[in-house]
């Protein structure tokens, strides 16, 4: 049978068969929003395959990390959303016996590949833009239960209905967290999500846990009042609306629209497709008539991808604010909480969730305010920043990507932000454009060179990549990367 990424298939059954022959697996994932969707669907996956399991996160996959790993009693490990990059020191513990490494990851792989190596990279599929870490465990775990045999009752009969029945019993329904992934990993370009995704995104629809259709591209459209979905949208700039709250308030107010609910807003998910329809009308007619151009305006319409079978108005029911509230826990070493909402704990753990989101959206507020408020210094070829501890290394990335584009933030040049990791290394995190990328811009290999060059290591996409350094280094890395980027990009 034909998985939902042909290419895959192959690799998907082998490392499938060879997870059914484990007696148990430790599952190793990354603290990101594709990083719990990857380890919730392999752990539903596992689990549903009847194969006993551990989970464990880790910021990045370090040599201390692999060690770490090795040094548990497990001989089979699974890596989701890293490993790839890792597999010449995980090759070494497996020389030595330590363990099997099996691992469905989307960045670029070490020069070193294994039987077990589940990677849209090694098949000319793009892992920044088709395919993420959530998107290869999908692919796994449709596998596993085509491989997996289901157990039998004590009267002999099967428990599960034969693989492939229903969405459950083939692994469909788990389509919806891979999109939240890929989405949380930002490849949805241009609106909407291409390649290898789309196949994905089909399975969900048919599967009856996904929707998609075109829609306002705003970000928000679950939770936020109106006038606040309105005033935060900033992707396309709209005078009088983006950024000013009454200008919000007196657009909404001059529709002939009752927005309003007992006194309250509503939000964008409560109103009706008639309604949809006349806001966002006037909004277009807002921006044409303050002069945005029409390309811009073509952005305000993009597709949305709503995960059918969570309730109306709650952060889970679209892809967008699903993984904002994912990175919100784990980049703040709750991973649990994450995890626990990907596998459909909605009381304690989505509470939790919440309170974490606050805290992130006030750090991302405070930190994009510090970065435009100081601004980068610009070399020959990219600008950057030095958030010393005024920004948590996890999220510095996040800050340095949603800052491009503000006042004296430039868009043409790569963004290079450091953030203190501890008392001798830096934490980097750079990130470009998708039209830089067209031009030659590959980041993953900036910094996998410029940090090896002295002393760190780095990797990760050719849009958005990171590393770490010896602090001492920073100079001679900035130097560095201003080389390569200026190389690739002539
Ligand atoms: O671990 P890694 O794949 O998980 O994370 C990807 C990171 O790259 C995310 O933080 C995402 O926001 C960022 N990214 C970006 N722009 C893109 C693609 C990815 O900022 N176009
Ligand atoms: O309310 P505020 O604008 O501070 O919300 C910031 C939050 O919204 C962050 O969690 C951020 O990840 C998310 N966001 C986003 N894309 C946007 C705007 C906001 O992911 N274009
Ligand atoms: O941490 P940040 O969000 O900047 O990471 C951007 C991308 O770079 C992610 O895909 C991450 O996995 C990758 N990365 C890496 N090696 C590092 C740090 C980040 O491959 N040392
Ligand atoms: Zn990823």
């Amino acid at each position: 049978m034909a998985g939902p990424v042909p290419e895959l298939e192959d690799r998907a059954v082998a490392c499938a068969k060879r997870l059914c022959e484990a007696d148990r697996v430790l599952l190793a994932s990354h603290i990101d929003a594709d990083g719990l969707t990857s380890a919730a669907i392999a752990a539903q996956a596992l689990e549903r395959a009847e194969i006993p399991f551990e989970t464990v996160f880790e910021k990045q996959l370090d040599e201390d990390a692999i060690a770490a790993i090795a040094a548990t009693d497990y001989d089979t490990v699974l890596f989701t959303d890293f490993g790839s990059g890792q597999l010449d020191v995980i090759g070494e513990y497996e020389d030595a016996g330590a363990f099997t490494p099996i691992v469905a990851d989307h960045h670029q792989p070490a020069d070193r590949d294994t039987e077990y190596h589940l990677n849209p990279l090694l098949f000319g599929i793009n892992g920044a833009s088709e395919l993420s870490g959530a998107g290869a465990s999908y692919v796994l775990a449709r596998a596993l239960a085509d491989v997996h045999e289901p157990s039998t009752a004590a009267d002999g009969g099967p428990i599960a209905g034969p693989a492939g029945t229903t969405a459950r019993a083939d692994n469909r329904d788990l389509a919806a967290l891979a999109v939240v992934g890929a989405v949380g990993d930002m490849q949805a370009s241009g609106g909407e999500l291409h390649g290898a995704n789309e196949g994905i995104v089909a399975e969900g629809v048919d599967a009856g846990v996904l929707e998609t259709g075109k829609d306002l591209a705003l970000y928000g459209k679950q939770t936020r009042p109106l006038p606040k979905l309105l005033e935060y949208a900033t992707d396309v700039h709209i005078p009088g609306v983006s950024n000013d709250a009454n200008g919000s308030l007196r657009f909404l107010d001059g529709l002939d629209l009752e927005l309003k609910r007992d006194g309250d807003w509503r939000r964008w998910a409560d109103l009706t497709n008639e309604e949809k329809r006349t806001v966002a009308s006037a909004l277009v007619r807002k921006a044409v008539s303050s002069g945005v151009p029409a390309a811009k305006i073509d952005g305000l319409v993009s597709t949305a991808y709503v995960l059918s079978e969570e309730p109306v108005g709650t952060e889970l029911r679209d892809a967008s604010e699903f993984s904002t509230l994912l990175n919100a826990t784990a980049r703040y070493e709750r991973a649990d909480v994450g995890l626990g909402v990907c596998l459909g704990d909605r009381d304690g753990a989505l509470e939790r969730a919440r309170q974490l989101l606050a805290e992130h959206r006030r750090n991302l507020s405070n930190g994009i305010d510090l970065v435009t408020r100081e601004g980068t210094t610009e070399e020959a070829h990219v600008q950057w920043f030095d958030a010393g501890d005024e920004i948590r290394e996890t999220i510095v990335g996040i800050v340095a990507g949603m800052a491009m584009g503000n006042e004296g933030i430039s868009r043409s040049k790569p963004i290079i932000a450091f953030a203190a990791k501890n008392d001798e290394e830096l934490k980097v995190s750079a990130r470009g454009t998708h039209s830089l990328v067209r031009q030659g811009l590959d980041l993953s290999v900036v910094l996998g060179e410029a940090s090896r060059a002295v002393g760190g290591d780095g990797g990760g996409h050719d849009v958005a990549a990171g590393a770490t350094i010896p602090s001492e280094q920073k100079a001679a890395f900035v130097d560095r990367t201003d080389e390569i980027v200026g190389e690739q990009l002539t």
